[in-house]
């Protein structure tokens, strides 16, 4: 186990992702816990890691985890998809923080969500392929009907700022085709870059679907283990915000501040 500091409410959460999608796990956090200190790591340099193996995100995960152990983080939040169906498992017990991830608590909310049982996974190609979502709707024991669509072009273009075009689009309504058939009612978007896409989504499908995202379940689990741990910090004043990337700050800045008005610096950490 690798210990992660001195205990006490005052450590600030540490939040990660590939890029900007973590930010909409940072979103609802700060809704229900405005006062949290925030770090946070986009690993835009080796973003996107939709089409790498499950091994070499778990080997990403590991790395940024032992980045955010060395910030003195009083907890963890995978708020990526492919880093919590990689590492979520193996990182609970090794650095003496809780860990939360994204599966779990969007799996829930999907299967409180479903009227007729049938639920749609939009993912990257190695969170479906790694078969957690299909595992964990299977272990929730509803019998519940599970299609799942890799979706492998979205997270480039989110990070290249693009939730508009008619190349965006055609291949959502490419991708939704075949669960738009298969009637599901209610739809994962098991990437946290997906609600980035909501608005798109939203119209492909008509408004006929129910769109999961993890994060507000996520904020609500993030604020369950703070208070159950003792972590809470219990002081009137808004907590500080750090954001910190692999690869060109401008570029984070530009595309998370459009949903992120308060992402202004943004620290650039290369790997060395
Ligand atoms: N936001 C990451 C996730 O939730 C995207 C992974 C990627 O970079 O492809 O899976």
């Amino acid at each position: 186990m690798v210990a992660a500091g001195s205990a006490g409410a005052e450590r600030p959460i540490g939040i990660f992702d590939s890029g900007v999608g973590g930010l909409t796990v940072v979103r609802a956090i700060e809704e229900l816990l405005p006062q949290e200190h925030l770090v946070y790591f986009g690993d835009t340099a080796r973003a996107p890691y939709g089409p790498r193996s499950v091994q070499e995100v778990r080997r990403f995960a590991f790395e940024i985890m032992d980045l955010m152990a060395g910030h003195d983080v009083k907890m963890l939040v995978i708020a990526c998809n492919a880093m919590t169906a990689a590492a979520y498992e193996e990182a609970r017990d090794r650095y003496g923080v809780p860990v939360i991830g994204v599966i779990e608590p969007a799996v829930h909310s999907a299967v409180r969500a479903t009227h007729n049982g049938k639920i749609g996974v939009l993912g990257t190609p190695v969170t479906i392929g790694s078969g957690e979502y299909q595992r964990a709707l299977a272990a929730t024991g509803r019998g519940v009907e599970v299609f799942c669509q890799p979706c492998p072009a979205f997270v480039e273009l989110v990070e290249a700022g693009d939730l508009f075009s008619e190349e965006l689009i055609g291949l959502a309504e490419g991708y939704l085709a075949p669960l738009m058939a298969a009637d599901v009612d209610t739809l994962i978007l098991g990437c946290t870059h997906y609600p980035l896409l909501k608005g798109v989504l939203h119209w492909v499908t008509k408004g006929d679907l129910e769109l999961i995202s993890s994060a507000e379940a996520v904020a609500r689990d993030v604020y369950a283990r703070l208070v159950s741990e003792g972590l809470l910090r219990r002081v009137a004043e808004l907590g500080t915000r750090r954001f910190m990337v692999s690869g060109d700050p401008g570029q984070f800045r530009a595309v998370g501040s459009r949903f992120l008005p308060e992402l202004r610096e943004v620290e650039a950490v290369p790997w060395r």
